[in-house]
């Protein structure tokens, strides 16, 4: 699980971020800040290492779910590669020290800026999205004379159950090439000098709850893999991309030996024989490693509802108005009858009392939980928002001219603020010297 929980401190129930009261973060950070334990980061990392270890793979953290420095650098140190999709990305792992020959970069949209940067870094592998996109790799490449790897992104048309943003390996989205037509892409591009293409990845979308869409698109890109084989192509890399659910509470996350256990025995043997694979999970190795801390600035009716009115909103963590995502919300210090149990979403303790939980952005879809049942709360209560530490930060705007949160990392009793909160001179920044150009 992780390492925020509930200990007793005289009658109430009080929240820590591994040693570190909550209460206490938020007093020397300030809120809204998100906070992430080192402890739940590093042991995700070694349980999905452990749990893979048959096929050896080249684990590469989707910065995408949580783009820190500081929490990059960790991973990093731990063994791992990142798995980017923009220009911005790739400089932010190689500014948290992670080799660009540890990265792997997809992305249906990249420009040539982009390419050339990463075939100057020394990019491990380009996840190729289309044709055209190939052709221009290739160009760019030769153009440099230099040689680079890619992998051909297929899209199984599996059905990974998921919400319909973020399920990516059906035929109707943007994402890779349909599988059917992934033979005569390599025989068109399978023997190009300057960009070798050597693999196949995947990534089907997520959070994925069940193994049988992986075994699915897995079976099908071995199918896919011996095929080309026999036409004399070699495939020496398969990516299988994310999706691993993280816990949000929901009991239905299978564990990462589950995914293991259903996918290692599709792969061992090719393993042996030399297939190189890499992984590219994030929110199941970030997301409950960081909760969102956020103080109650007013209690509200209207009409039959009541409203916590938080100093976070939909600026700060987009995903319950975008995805409809739910996030277990809770008094980082309540009495200890109100002493939460996270598996259970609707808790039946006599006295709580049905809350939305609202930021301060004029939009009605701003909240962070609608109708949940809270002990009471008041204003200046302290909030913690779990299972946030993936694609909150990351998904984080500016929206209404608020600032962006600070993120903290405690390590034990140890805090340290890995991102300042942004000030109003940083709103204003890029605009105060407007820049004339010469036009006609
Ligand atoms: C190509 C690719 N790989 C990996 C991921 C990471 O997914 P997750 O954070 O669910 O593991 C994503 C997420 O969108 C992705 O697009």
């Amino acid at each position: 699980m992780d390492h925020f929980a509930y200990s007793t401190v005289g009658g109430n129930a009080v929240l820590s971020c591994e040693r570190l009261p909550a209460e206490e973060v938020a007093r020397l950070v300030g809120t809204p800040c998100y906070v992430y334990s080192k402890a739940t980061l590093t042991e995700h990392f070694t349980k999905l290492a452990e749990a893979f270890k048959a096929l050896d793979p080249l684990i590469c953290f989707s910065i995408k779910s949580c783009g820190n420095l500081s929490i990059c650098r960790l991973l990093g140190e731990l063994g791992a590669g990142m798995d980017v999709v923009s220009g911005g990305e790739l400089y932010r792992a190689m500014a948290a020290g992670v080799p660009a020959s540890r990265c792997v970069y997809a992305g249906v949209g990249k420009t040539d800026e982009e390419i050339a940067q990463a075939l100057d870094a020394g990019l491990y592998l380009f996840n190729v999205e289309s044709e055209e996109e190939f052709e221009n790799i290739a160009r760019i490449a030769k153009a440099k004379n230099v040689v680079c790897k890619t992998a051909l992104r297929v899209n199984p048309d599996v059905d990974p159950r998921t919400h319909r943003y973020t399920s990516t390996g059906k035929k109707e989205t943007k994402f890779g090439v349909d599988i059917e037509r992934a033979k005569e892409f390599f025989r068109r591009y399978g023997r190009d000098s300057h960009c070798k293409l050597v693999g196949i990845h995947l990534h089907i979308g997520s959070p994925i709850y069940t193994t049988d869409p992986y075994v699915e698109s897995v079976r099908k890109a071995t199918t896919l893999m011996d095929e080309l084989a026999a036409e004399g192509f070699t495939v020496s890399t398969l990516d299988l991309g994310g999706g691993f659910g993280a816990d949000y509470e929901t009991d239905q996350t299978p564990t990462l030996s589950t995914y293991a256990d259903a996918i290692v025995p599709l792969l061992a043997a090719r393993v042996k024989a030399g297939l190189r694979i890499i992984l590219e999970p994030g929110r199941t190795l970030v997301a409950n490693a960081g909760v969102l801390l956020t103080r109650v600035l007013y209690m509200k009716r209207s009409g039959d509802k009541t409203f916590a009115i938080c100093d976070a909103g939909m600026n700060d963590l987009l995903r319950p108005s975008h995805y409809h995502a739910f996030h277990f919300i809770w008094p980082a210090e309540t009495p200890l009858a109100f002493r939460p149990d996270r598996r259970a979403k609707e808790m039946q303790v006599p006295g709580l009392i049905s809350v939305d939980v609202v930021g301060p952005i004029c939009e009605s879809g701003d909240f962070l939980a609608l109708d949940r049942p809270l002990p009471p709360v008041k204003r200046g209560d302290l909030l913690a928002i779990f299972t946030a530490g993936a694609y909150g930060m990351a998904m984080a705007s500016r929206y209404n001219a608020q600032p962006l949160p600070a993120e903290a990392l405690v390590d034990g009793s140890k805090l340290t603020v890995i991102r300042a909160r942004e000030r109003y001179e940083d709103l204003v920044a890029h605009e105060r010297s407007p820049i004339a150009l010469a036009t006609g």
